[in-house]
């Protein structure tokens, strides 16, 4: 079984994956971890060596490799990944759970300037400018993270509430 989280950044995806396939049993992957360790670089350190597209085709590569994997996997995936190319289309196929961790914008703002400097497409927007590029951003993204078999409101949960909602609908 492959299980995938999506969502904006900083919504919870990590921390939920880990604990999810903990819980399961299963292997847990991070797509973001797996780019850096195939590229033995900080995603920061890719975007802004190399560019933002080169990382894009990288996590394309990076998600139809791991979703070929013959293991059972709960799969992290990074907040842009649904949104480009035909990745959405592979991962509704390839996968028998994908999951949008939903997240108001309020939550988003709060949560992604208190950890902007890791994150290299909001490290330069001042906190004056954030809510509004969130607000934009996640109007853009919003159609593909609704494409997910399961949408799931973590407004007012915890990771561990979110974890346990998760296994309800598996
Ligand atoms: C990105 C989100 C990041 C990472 C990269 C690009 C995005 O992952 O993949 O910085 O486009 O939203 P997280 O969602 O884990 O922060």
């Amino acid at each position: 079984m492959k299980v995938v989280l999506l969502g904006y950044m900083a919504s919870g995806k990590s921390t939920v994956g880990r604990l999810l396939a903990r819980q399961l049993g299963m292997e847990f992957i991070d797509l973001d971890e797996y780019i850096e360790h195939d590229q033995k670089k900080s995603i920061k350190d890719i975007f802004s060596e190399k560019g933002e597209i080169f990382f894009r085709k990288l996590e394309h590569q990076m998600l139809k490799e791991v979703l070929e994997k013959d293991e059972s996997i709960v799969l992290s995936t990074g907040g842009g990944t649904p949104c480009y190319g035909n990745n959405m289309d592979t991962i509704l196929k390839q996968s028998e759970h994908s999951v949008y961790l939903n997240l108001s914008i309020p939550k988003l703002v709060d949560r992604i300037s208190k950890e902007k400097e890791d994150r290299p497409l909001v490290r330069n927007i001042s906190d004056e400018e954030l809510p509004e590029f969130i607000g934009k951003h996640l109007f853009e993204r919003r159609p593909y993270y609704l494409q997910a078999k399961h949408i799931l409101d973590c407004n007012d949960a915890n990771a561990e509430t979110v974890t346990e909602n998760i296994k309800e609908l598996l």
